[in-house]
């Protein structure tokens, strides 16, 4: 039977449940451990970003049937330049992180969906019900994490013109977006 993960949204009191969370040493995947650990104190971390951003944040964790924690998700709002660069900026969804637990990529291996597949459906889901903002999912990506890449472009993300630079790592983060109108309608949401 396909493992359904079950959404779960994140708060303070559910801080000890992510203590051990792990998901990979690279340079592009320590931060996404880092910002879902973080306490309520710690600038740029989940809980601070969520208070800070008032609702405009959403996190969730994911959780398979074993009661095991898989990953999480986040939501947020921002204003891009669209459908070109020449264009205004309209507010759109986008995917600030989201991560899983490295010990759970490529799972379940032998009974779709993925866990990857179903966490994004679920943020398509999420980001449709925001009428407020264009029917677009973007997201920023370092450009040598070929698995998210690969993951996103399975869920029909694609490249869009966008930069993010950060001035702290030299790294230049590539954009992906979804058009939530041509996107599959979601599978399973419990
Ligand atoms: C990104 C992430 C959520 C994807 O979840 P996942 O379970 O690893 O994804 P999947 O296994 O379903 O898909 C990844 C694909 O990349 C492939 N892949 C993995 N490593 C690869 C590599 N080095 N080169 C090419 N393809 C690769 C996998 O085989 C898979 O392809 P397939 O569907 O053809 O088998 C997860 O890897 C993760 O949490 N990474 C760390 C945090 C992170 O980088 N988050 C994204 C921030 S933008």
């Amino acid at each position: 039977m396909p493992d359904h993960l079950r959404k779960i949204p994140y708060s303070e009191e559910l801080l000890k449940a992510v203590t051990d969370f792990e998901c990979g040493d690279e340079d592009w995947e320590r931060p996404l451990a880092a910002w879902i650990k973080a306490g309520p104190g710690v600038k740029n971390g989940a809980l601070y970003e969520m208070r800070k951003r008032k609702g405009k944040l959403e996190v969730w964790l994911h959780v398979n049937g074993a009661g095991e924690l898989v990953g999480y998700s986040a939501l947020g709002a921002s204003n891009w330049e669209w459908p070109t660069a020449d264009d205004p900026r309209v507010p759109i969804s986008v995917i600030p992180n989201v991560a899983i637990q490295k010990r759970f990529w490529g799972c379940p291996k032998n009974d779709p969906p993925r866990y990857s597949t179903q966490m994004l459906e679920h943020l398509v889901f999420e980001a449709r019900k925001h009428a407020d903002r264009h029917p677009l999912l973007g997201l920023f990506v370092h450009p040598m994490n070929v698995r998210a890449i690969k993951a996103y472009k399975a869920a029909h993300f694609e490249e869009y013109f966008r930069i993010y630079s950060d001035d702290e790592d030299g790294v230049e983060y590539i954009s992906m977006l979804l058009k939530l109108a041509a996107a599959p309608l979601q599978r399973v949401e419990g």
